[in-house]
């Protein structure tokens, strides 16, 4: 307790009265200047006392006259309960800017409350006008004005920090480390040398998580088999009186194009693909694939082709995580709260894909106040001739360049961001709205699919189509759960000492109930234990070691 002159015992009458109704509280003045101390012994001794000693303290006024004198400064007070560890210099100079005060005191009773009574009945206004009315995601608060406060700690660094630090951890421990980037456009690299024999010019590139630096170690490798090059030879303008062009075979559309391209890459690297297993040509989805694993890196890999917009998503995504360094933090722990509760799978279904929590990341972002992420239509308006980019009739122009991008003011911590994420998305009206980061704001939904979510260059289609109603439910019931966790832990943080998981650990724990039991029943051993087991199976399906060989890691990889 920071606060000075702990121990001094006094009893108030306000709680020698509250004694005989409520179990004994604890009653201590814990400061009190010397006219406080004097009121309150007046306050113990009332008119007619027998004590001795007193008697001449006992102001000679009428009854009638110290009752409103004592209305009057009672009208000037106000009650706070304050957090526990409080320095009261800091705590007179924040409300000393509403006024002067003429004294106050400290004392515990089922928590610490301050007693402060401003010189002036004025300041108990501005006092009031910088108070908010708190909302929670789980219960409605009744606005109402008094003159009872409750104070929080607001930027107590070393306490929000260690959330923030939490979440920078993770980031730090699951990113994709230099040297598996290197072997994923190494994987690219040899499956283009495949590619080749049929398409010389050629070029697969990497695109999604990979990529977009938002890849957690173990996520796929999503290729894309680009035959632009190709397409693109007529180029070569030479001159004469005739135009050579290439023998082709043509096709009714460019999905049936797509779909042959892919089913004989699958079929070349089913039969000659060093290392590659388990290929599934998956020609009928949305969007025609190759998936295989690559047995040497350990990549589970996707091969598409004709899927230009998702390397411009990829562009995109990475723009944004590189315009502030909450972004990538926020959407990791995201990501890894999704997994820990199931809401996301690796097997294709009815749940949400990383992909869409991401969006709803930077939507998120983008309604904050002032924002952290611009919207996509600001960025289009800072695109020069450059940037100017249309696929398949979609435009896809947006700015390259970060250096024109101006920083965000916003100074939100990453713990408030993610409390606020939870209960953002706890309360949001997904009966009626979709979520659309072209424009940073709520739109009525165009159709009854339970999650909407704007595609932002084909701006017809919905990303999360495939989610069902009781996959966003599950969703909106954790993340209204974990904003109350976190709404708990303001007030009831374990010190730094305790083995008790908190923060970020304890949303990643399973579930409400088997947490309650967890914390209280199981050891502190346990606890660590289930925790690193649980942030080892985050890293996806596959094994990965990790060796520390000279302060730098290095991963390999084995399915
Ligand atoms: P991981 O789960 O870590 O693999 O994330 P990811 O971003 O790589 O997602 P995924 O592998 O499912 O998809 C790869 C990329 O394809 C994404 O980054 C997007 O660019 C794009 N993509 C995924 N799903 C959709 C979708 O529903 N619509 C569109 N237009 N693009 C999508
Ligand atoms: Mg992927």
């Amino acid at each position: 307790m920071a606060v000075p002159g702990v121990g001094l015992l006094t009893r108030l009458n306000l709680c020698a009265r509250r004694r005989t109704r409520v179990q004994r509280p604890i009653v201590r003045l814990l400061s009190c200047p010397g006219t406080v101390a004097k009121d309150l012994r007046r306050d113990e001794q009332p008119s007619g006392s027998v004590e001795t000693g007193f008697e001449d303290k006992i102001p000679k006024r009428r009854f009638s006259e110290m009752q409103n004198e004592r209305r009057e400064q009672a009208q000037r007070t106000v009650l706070i309960h304050c957090p526990e560890k409080i320095s009261e210099n800091k705590f007179l100079k924040y409300l000393s800017q509403f006024g002067p005060i003429n004294n106050h005191f400290f004392y515990e009773s089922f928590g610490l409350y301050a007693v402060v009574e401003f010189c002036q009945k004025e300041s108990i206004g501005s006092l009031q006008n910088g108070t908010h009315t708190p909302s929670t995601a789980m219960e409605t608060a009744i606005p109402f004005r008094s003159r009872f406060f409750n104070l929080k700690l607001k930027n107590q660094t070393s306490e929000r920090s260690r959330i923030d630090d939490q979440l920078n951890t993770l980031l730090k421990e699951f990113q994709l480390t230099e040297e598996n980037t290197k072997l994923r456009y190494l994987t690219c690299s040899l499956i283009e040398d495949m590619a080749a024999a049929y398409f010389p010019d050629c070029i697969v590139r990497p695109f999604g998580s990979s990529v977009n630096t938002f890849g957690k170690l173990g996520c796929d490798l999503d290729m894309f088999l680009d035959l632009d090059e190709t397409r693109n030879l007529s180029a070569h303008k030479i001159s004469g009186n005739f135009l050579m062009e290439f023998q082709v075979k043509n096709v009714p559309s460019e999905r049936i194009a797509t779909q042959k391209i892919l089913s004989v890459l699958g079929e070349c690297l089913d039969h000659f693909g060093p290392g590659c297993v388990g290929v599934q040509k998956i020609l009928n989805a949305r969007c025609p694939l190759v998936r295989f694993s690559h047995q040497a890196s350990g990549f589970q890999c996707d091969l598409t082709t004709n899927n230009r917009i998702a390397l411009t998503s990829s562009e995109l995504l990475y723009i944004y995580g590189a315009l502030d360094s909450r972004v990538r933090a926020l959407v990791f722990s995201v990501r890894c709260w999704a997994r820990a509760h199931s809401l996301t799978s690796s097997i294709p279904g009815a749940w949400i894909t990383n992909f869409s929590l991401t969006m709803m990341v930077i939507f998120f972002l983008q309604r904050r106040s002032p924002p952290i992420l611009p919207t996509l239509d600001s960025l289009k308006t800072l695109a020069d001739a450059e940037d100017k980019c249309v696929i398949e009739g979609n435009n896809c122009t947006f700015v390259r360049d970060l250096s024109r991008i101006k920083p965000s003011q916003n100074t939100e911590t990453l713990e408030l961001l993610l409390k606020e994420f939870f209960e953002y998305f706890g309360n949001f009206a997904f009966d009626k709205n979709s979520i659309n980061i072209r424009q940073g704001r709520e739109q009525n939904k165009p159709d009854s699919s339970p999650l909407y979510i704007q595609n932002p260059f084909e701006t017809s289609l919905n990303i999360s189509k495939n989610v069902s109603q009781s996959q966003l439910q599950k969703f909106v019931d954790l993340a209204r759960e974990s904003a109350w966790i976190l709404q708990q832990e303001d007030t009831d943080r374990p010190s730094i000492s305790s083995n008790r998981p908190w923060g970020l650990v304890s949303l990643l724990l399973p579930s409400a109930p088997n947490r309650k039991s967890f914390t209280k029943k199981k050891s502190n051993k346990f606890a660590i234990e289930t925790v690193k087991n649980l942030l080892e199976s985050l890293k996806g399906n596959r094994t990965e070691n990790f060796t520390k060989t000279s302060g730098k890691r290095t991963i390999s990889t084995q399915t």
